[in-house]
């Protein structure tokens, strides 16, 4: 396969060149390079070809949940969307809390458009009280654990899920949420809150956990991920330990640098998320932290809902929302940085933190597994939820013109999306 008249851009640097790939790797990179006998050739003319994209946070609902998505229609929704890695968050049913469940999920993803590696959780159950089998887990290859959509609370306990992961050399993701202080709210406590009588969570309860996780990196001088950053206090925190020397890294998603809690004021579901959508002024510290390295990655947190999940009214219906097809333009589109650096965000950063920098997110160069993704940053198209890849609908953005789309998405050599349209 050839990947023609592109320009290559990776972590070093730009420049126009044809890509070939063969028997899963890439086999030369260089100007006007001939074509194999026999080979696919994909148009890349004005589209910038890089590694493909890595999604540290997306829910992919299976098993238990398979009519909001399975590993299956996840996948592909992330292929769409240029994805050749995304990892699978453990908050399933049952969770992926042990070696048995782990072993489905990379059994489901075997055939899958992305590769599907599973989060484990840090607890059994996620129920936030004794310490699930991580060694059994890492073992099977998992790099990250956490009880994503509640945070562990028991700061004894997370101190020594940290010294149990620092000695296994894998890393703790936390969704940071004091469960005591964001009891009871449905949206961000603030003008919104009040002019909606509905109740708020203080962005507080983000950021007491992002201390405190700063505290416990400090004192077991282990690595914490934390996940999808919304507030401007918890941006200052992990601007600040990182500044310090502590091993903290964080992601932030779309939504909350692209919407804010005004959102909420059609009292539309589709607008709950959590952490919910916050102030202006938090979604401008959330750009700044993307755009001066504070914020390492951009991760989708796509949490797909059916449809009479999301028909409930605002306080009883679940939080979450679609992430995977639209990410790549929202970045491109909104935070006014250089493509190069979107890449960074959503490719090359994540992988590493993922633990899949040998495989992803690498530079495009001769030998390198030919996982890869080719941009069109010019071409729009509106979202249409009927549309999307998703087995559920529950996208901010329906009706919304886009600008940029991945074209061409190639998983382990083969093209698993050609002119946005999904091969598998
Ligand atoms: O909005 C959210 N949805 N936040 C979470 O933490 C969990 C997620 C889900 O699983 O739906």
């Amino acid at each position: 396969m050839v990947l023609r008249g592109g320009t290559v851009v990776d972590e070093t640097g730009s420049r126009r060149a044809d890509v070939v790939v063969a028997d899963g790797v890439v086999a030369a990179v260089g100007q006007q390079l001939e074509t194999p006998r026999g080979a696919t050739v994909l148009d890349a003319g004005a589209c910038v070809v890089g590694p493909g994209l890595v999604d540290l946070h997306a829910h992919l609902r299976e098993p238990g949940d398979e009519e909001a998505e399975t590993v299956e229609t996840g996948a592909r929704a992330a292929a769409l969307g240029g994805y050749t890695a995304v990892v699978a968050m453990p908050n399933t049913d049952p969770p992926i809390d042990s070696a048995g469940v782990v072993r489905e999920i990379l059994e489901l993803g075997a055939g899958a458009c992305c590769e599907v590696r599973p989060a484990g959780a840090i607890t059994r159950g996620r129920a936030g009280t004794a310490l699930a089998p991580l060694a059994e887990m890492a073992a099977l290859g998992v790099r990250l654990f956490t009880d994503d959509g509640a945070g562990v609370q028991d700061s004894r306990l997370m101190r020594r899920a940290l010294e149990y992961a620092s000695s296994l050399g894998v890393t703790l993701a936390q969704h940071c949420e004091d469960a005591g202080l964001a009891a009871g709210g449905h949206m961000h406590e603030g003008e919104w809150s009040s002019r909606l009588g509905l109740p708020g969570v203080p962005s507080e309860a983000e950021e007491l956990m992002v201390a405190r996780d700063i505290a416990l990196s400090r004192l077991t001088g282990a690595p914490v991920h934390f996940l999808h950053l919304s507030t401007a206090g918890s941006v200052a925190l992990v601007r600040a330990a990182k500044a310090d020397g502590l091993r903290v890294s964080a992601e932030a998603a779309p939504h909350h640098f692209c919407l804010t809690a005004a959102a909420v004021a059609s009292y539309d579901p589709v607008f709950k998320v959590n952490p919910p959508l916050r102030s202006d002024a938090d979604v401008a510290a959330v750009r700044s932290g993307l755009a001066d390295g504070t914020i390492d990655a951009i991760a989708t947190d796509h949490a797909p809902h059916p449809p009479e999940a999301k028909e409930a009214p605002f306080d009883q219906a679940p939080p979450g929302m679609l992430g995977l097809e639209t990410a790549l333009p929202l970045a491109l589109g909104e935070l006014g940085l250089p493509v190069g650096e979107v890449l960074a965000l959503l490719s090359w950063r994540p992988a590493g933190i993922a633990g899949l920098a040998g495989s992803h997110g690498g530079p495009v160069r001769a030998g390198a597994p030919a996982n890869l993704c080719v941009v069109d940053p010019s071409a729009t198209w509106v979202v249409d939820p009927d549309r999307l890849a998703s087995r559920s609908r529950n996208t901010p953005y329906a009706g919304r013109t886009l600008t940029g789309r991945a074209r061409h998405t190639v998983l382990r050599g083969e093209p698993v999306v050609i002119d946005a349209e999904a091969q598998r």
